[in-house]
């Protein structure tokens, strides 16, 4: 048994993921009828991706999903070249992401016609403890320094388009996400970066006490860079989500050829 499970792992995880589908609806894939009046569709998707968000942050192995909460990143790197307000090389490695278990579903909706997915969450408190290297420049303070960092964020309220074709394949619909496009913003930031300036403490505390008494300019201006890191995070999940699961299982109505 315990081989079984291990070579099936194996599969699940060489084989393109497409083909590693689940042929039996999941206990917490809850069905809707997208031809329902929308709003009654809106409520019930509403639900069901709800249900999806508080069984998947465990890990879902028979589709390759490993855990959400914490998430391990092994390496993100970030870079964004001048002209704005952030200049930054910088790369975040052993990346531990600590909240997608607590996500709230505000809200849900799939274009009848395109089957784009329209999707409101919020997450209380979103956490990220890594190791980093930096060069460059936040607001306008010049840094420079390697070593463990941490992110604290509170009350993150995220909105995701997400681009989807409809494929079919043995005998199942699936949504291909292609693209994922996020907004987000936060409540609150607290931050702290350890060996700034290869460790002058006094440059290195002042400067963690300036980023933090400025968190809501730091923030924005880290936008762009956050919500691209953001997107590719999801991307990958709701990939393995739905390359795996088919969509009839979500939307019982659809009467695609
Ligand atoms: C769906 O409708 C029910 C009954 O009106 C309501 O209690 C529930 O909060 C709604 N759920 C969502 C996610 O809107
Ligand atoms: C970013 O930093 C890495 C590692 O230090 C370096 O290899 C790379 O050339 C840098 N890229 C730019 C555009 O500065
Ligand atoms: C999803 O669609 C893209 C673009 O057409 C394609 O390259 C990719 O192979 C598709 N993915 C799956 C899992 O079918």
């Amino acid at each position: 048994m315990v081989l079984y499970e291990l070579l099936l792992f194996c599969v699940v995880n060489s084989v393109p993921s497409a083909y590693a589908y689940l042929d039996k609806q999941p206990h917490y894939v809850k069905t809707c009828m997208i031809k329902q009046p929308k709003e009654i569709f809106i409520n019930c998707s509403t639900t069901s991706v709800q249900g999806l968000f508080n069984e998947i942050p465990k890990g879902v192995p028979e589709i390759g999903l490993q855990v959400l909460d914490p998430l391990e990143v092994p390496v993100l790197n970030i870079l964004q070249g001048g002209g704005g307000p952030v200049t930054v090389n910088a790369s975040l490695s052993n990346v531990k992401v600590l909240g997608f278990g607590n996500t709230k579903i505000l809200y849900n909706s799939v274009d009848p016609i395109t089957y784009d997915f329209y999707t409101k969450l919020s997450l209380p408190r979103l956490r990220i403890d890594g190791y980093y290297e930096l060069l460059g420049r936040i607001l306008v303070i010049p840094l420079r320094g390697k070593g463990s960092c941490w992110f604290d964020a509170k009350n993150l309220d995220i909105n995701v388009k997400s681009d989807v074709i409809m494929e079919k394949h043995d005998g199942f619909h699936f949504f291909n996400v292609t693209k994922v496009h996020v907004k987000f913003s936060i409540g609150g930031l607290k931050l702290h970066m350890g060996n700034l300036f290869d460790g002058i403490k006094a440059l290195e505390d002042s400067t963690n006490a300036y980023l933090n008494a400025n968190w809501r300019p730091v923030a924005e201006s880290l936008n762009p860079i956050l919500s691209k890191t953001i997107e590719d995070i999801m991307l990958d999940i709701l990939q393995k989500v739905f390359d795996n699961i088919p969509a009839n299982f979500f939307l019982g109505d659809l009467d695609l050829d």
